[in-house]
């Protein structure tokens, strides 16, 4: 007898009407969303991938934007990497002052070294930035990551009044729409939280990431975390 085919369910919360199928295969998640919705105005982000049924919502409000970071915008990063909720996580890439963030991010910013950087706008407000790279091109995480070929991410909303109102998925995939252009061939997406920031995991798990082995990273100041690494499936859930 044949296994039983497993059904993935999705729905769409479009003013506060909630539309639902069915994911058909060789469809992804987020293909599944953009034909339930069929519209023409906004395009599905999620609003939880975790849970059985993979939740997306068409937000006519918010618009979030990733661009290129330039030098213009390293006082904002500095900002951000200062203020106390991002600097609890964001440990590594030097000091947080003007010269540290321009050591760190300057050459990032001319295409001096494989990692790229980039900034989040909330309705054309700059509010956090972002930061990725193939896994492949940091051979220290290289050895503990499941792909090579990955594309690594890390992230952070500075501006603290954007926090905590569900955005943070949102964030993550205005990032992942341009890093699948950018990156046509990656079949999969990285990050490694520490284990105790709670708000980073569930957002990575609301996009759409699942969680792999925990291993231990060492820091810029010699000291050792332990981070979990989150793996997002692109042809699952978005290709
Ligand atoms: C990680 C970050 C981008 C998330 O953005 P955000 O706007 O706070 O995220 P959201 O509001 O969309 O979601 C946060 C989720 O975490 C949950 N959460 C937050 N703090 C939590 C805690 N201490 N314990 C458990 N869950 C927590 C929230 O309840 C929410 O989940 P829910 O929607 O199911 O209720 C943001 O917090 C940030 O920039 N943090 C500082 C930098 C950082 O940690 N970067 C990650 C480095 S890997």
């Amino acid at each position: 007898m044949e296994p039983a085919a497993v059904v993935t369910h999705v729905s769409v919360l479009d003013r506060g009407r909630e539309l639902s199928g069915v994911v058909r295969s060789s469809e992804s998640w987020f293909g599944a969303a953009t034909r339930i919705c069929a519209s023409l105005h906004a395009t599905p982000t999620p609003l939880d991938l975790s849970g059985e049924v993979k939740r997306f919502v068409l937000d006519h409000d918010v618009v979030v934007a990733v661009r290129a970071m330039t030098h213009g915008d390293l006082p904002d990063v500095t900002r951000w990497r200062q203020s106390e909720h991002v600097a609890r996580w964001w440990t590594g890439a030097g000091e947080p002052t003007a010269e540290g963030v321009a050591a760190a991010y300057g050459p990032c910013i001319d295409g001096l070294t494989p990692t790229r950087m980039w900034v989040v706008e909330i309705n054309g407000r700059s509010v956090g930035f972002l930061q990725d790279y193939r896994i492949g091109d940091h051979p220290e995480f290289a050895l503990l990551g499941p792909d090579p070929e990955a594309i690594g991410v890390d992230y952070a909303i500075g501006d603290q009044a954007w926090v905590g109102r569900g955005l943070g998925a949102h964030v993550l995939w205005a990032w992942m729409l341009r890093a699948h252009h950018r990156f046509p061939d990656a079949t999969s997406f990285f990050a490694a939280p520490d284990h105790r920031n709670a708000a980073s995991l569930r957002v990575l798990a609301k996009a759409g990431f699942h969680q792999g082995v925990w291993f231990d990273a060492p820091q810029p100041d010699g000291s050792v975390a332990t981070v979990v690494g989150c793996t997002l499936d692109v042809p699952t859930v978005l290709a």
